[in-house]
């Protein structure tokens, strides 16, 4: 018994070991121009899984859906999000282009099959490790869900809000 314990210490350390000498050596890359490894891949999105089943908020939206909310939303999208979700064209900006990990282009590869709690909670918390900022000290609780709400019903805006959907630049230059 004591050297099957002996054995596992030795083991843990040795691997320890091995985790700090790969960091001190920059062998786990630190770029953003390749691919995430399949390990990063699955535990990046095993864990941000677990966190959305625990803390995305399943009540209903506390805002009205109107137009007057939608194109409040489409504004903050446009000045916050566009730079690398894109507008309606869904052309990746420069930015977008050089991301680790990849932003959708929210126009094309949108999140309206989504819960709105899921969205929201993007939006408020951001993902660690990534370009998705957490948007919880800049805007305000109506604010985000106002963004929420348009990202929601991208795909079937009334025309008035569709036209001013429609105005916003392409963030492609
Ligand atoms: C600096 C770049 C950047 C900005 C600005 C940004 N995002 Fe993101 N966003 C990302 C990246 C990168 C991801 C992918 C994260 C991942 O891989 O888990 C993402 C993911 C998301 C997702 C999840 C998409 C999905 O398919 O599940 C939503 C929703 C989202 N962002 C909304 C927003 C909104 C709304 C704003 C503005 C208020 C915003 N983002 C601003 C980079 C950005």
């Amino acid at each position: 018994m004591k050297n099957f314990i002996a054995g596992v210490v030795i083991t843990l350390l040795a691997l320890a070991a091995g985790a700090y000498v790969s960091v001190v050596n920059g062998w786990i890359p630190a770029n953003a121009d390749d691919k995430p490894g399949a390990l990063e891949t699955w535990a990046a999105h095993s864990s941000l899984r677990a966190t959305l089943k625990r803390e995305m908020p399943t009540t209903a939206v506390p805002i009205a859906l109107n137009n007057e909310n939608l194109i409040k939303g489409i504004h903050i999208y446009a000045a916050n999000c566009a730079v690398c979700h894109g507008a309606s064209d869904a052309k990746a900006s420069n930015v977008a282009t050089g991301l680790f990990q990849h932003a959708p282009q929210l126009a094309g590869d949108g999140v309206t099959d989504d819960p709105e709690g899921k969205i929201y909670w993007f939006v408020k918390h951001g993902v660690r490790l990534t370009g998705m900022p957490a948007f919880s000290g800049a805007l305000s609780e109506e604010q985000i869900w106002q963004v929420v709400l348009f990202l929601k019903h991208m795909d079937e805006l009334p025309a008035p809000v569709q036209k001013v959907w429609k105005s916003i630049p392409s963030a492609k230059s």
